[in-house]
């Protein structure tokens, strides 16, 4: 039987001693207490909640593979029970969203005892669809391409307003509108709006793609508006261009007309504290798809009560708002339907020096 040389036996004896091979050697080390395994139950959570924006060609580092999310154990067990990421700001409890990416109770479990236990890899999982966008552009009535954007690699997150022509000379109605991203690695959000009238009527976000809108509604496009897009992007590992297209899908009969109600915030009574505090009255009866707060940086907390003509009192929405990409925008799951003489109150906290704007909610109501 051939011996191993002992000048090997030295070299890997070095290694381990200068911990060149500590990796695998730590792994081995690590006694495995879960049953959780990457390639059964971790990657399933990953591609529904994470991969989106952590794929491998998202705005974040890749955890689509075993060796790619492997070393990130320990920080996916603290951002995940910390609720960091994914990054999700109305607080659990507080309204059923349509568009709610939060992982639930369930998933946040099994991710927890995969990082504790171990984090075993198991079985090599069967190939599996990653995240990645395909080039197939979207089709509608109207495709209204964007200016193309510069992204410069590692760029940190900047904002761009992107004014369209929808060349509409008449009044027109569109049922749907979708915003689709020319390169989705870099766009971290956004926002559709027709101008003059400002109001909100479409929103991307990487883990959800498509406008949703009650069926029968509609919205309404005036001759001469002008499409206001509203995209953040932050650089990726290269230099990338995006090219965006609106697209818009117009109806024949004018359908239910959505409308927007706005609740304006301005600074409270006791000035300086940091209570803004603003109020709606409803005039008449309406029934709420979608609540879009604008807060500048700064703000701690964000809450939007309705105030019923009997008394009742009800959360519509409530966040914490550390961070600047907490207006996702948030479609509730159902329409909720309020009376005439309901108060919708908005009370957003803000710490240190005063917003530089004024704080608002958009509702997008029918
Ligand atoms: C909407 C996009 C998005 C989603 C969805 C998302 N992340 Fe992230 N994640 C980011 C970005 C961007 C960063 C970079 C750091 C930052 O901005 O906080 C990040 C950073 C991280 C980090 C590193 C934090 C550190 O230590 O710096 C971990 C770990 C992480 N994400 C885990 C997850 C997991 C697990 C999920 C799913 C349960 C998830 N993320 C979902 C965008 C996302």
């Amino acid at each position: 039987m051939p011996t191993l040389p002992g000048r090997y036996i030295w070299v890997l004896a070095g290694c381990v001693a200068a911990g060149l091979v500590a990796r695998p050697l730590a792994l081995a080390h690590i006694p495995i207490t879960t049953t959780v395994e990457f390639n059964r139950e971790v990657i399933r959570i990953l591609e529904r909640r994470c991969l989106s924006c952590h794929g491998n060609t998202g705005a974040a580092m890749s955890l689509a593979t075993y060796d790619e999310a492997r070393p990130w154990a320990e920080a996916i067990k603290e951002e995940v029970l910390a609720r960091r990421m994914p990054p999700w700001r109305p607080v659990r409890g507080y309204g059923h969203f349509l568009n709610d990416n939060s992982l639930s109770d369930h998933e946040l479990a099994y991710l927890v005892s995969w990082a504790e236990g171990g984090a075993p890899e198991g079985a090599t999982a069967a190939a599996r669809a990653s995240a990645v966008h395909d080039d197939h552009r979207l089709a509608g009535d109207a495709v209204l391409n964007a200016e193309a954007v510069e992204v410069p690699a590692y760029s940190s997150p900047f904002e761009r307003m992107l004014l369209i022509d929808p060349e509409t000379t008449e009044d027109r109605w569109f049922d749907r509108i979708q915003w689709d991203p020319g390169d989705p690695s870099v766009v971290e959000s956004a926002f559709v709006f027709v101008e003059p009238s400002g109001q909100w009527v479409g929103t991307w976000l990487p883990w959800s793609e498509h406008a949703v809108r009650p069926i029968g509604t509609g919205y309404f496009l005036p001759a001469g508006s002008t499409m206001r897009v509203e995209v953040r992007y932050r650089g990726g590992e290269d230099d990338r261009v995006d090219a965006g297209a609106l697209v818009l899908d117009f109806a024949e009969e004018p359908p239910i007309p959505m409308r927007q109600l706005e609740i304006a915030g301005a600074l409270g009574p006791a000035g300086g504290a940091g209570l803004w505090r603003g109020e709606l009255m409803l005039a008449e009866s309406v029934r709420i798809f979608a609540l879009r707060p604008e807060i500048s940086e700064g703000a701690e907390s964000l809450e939007i009560r309705a105030l019923l003509p009997d008394g009742a009192s009800r959360v519509l929405l409530w966040m914490l708002a550390d961070r600047a990409d907490s207006q996702a925008g948030y479609v509730l799951a159902e329409p909720l339907i309020l009376p005439a003489g309901t108060r919708l109150i908005l009370a957003v906290h803000h710490v240190g020096a005063p917003p530089a704007g004024v704080p608002r909610v958009l509702v997008s109501a029918y």
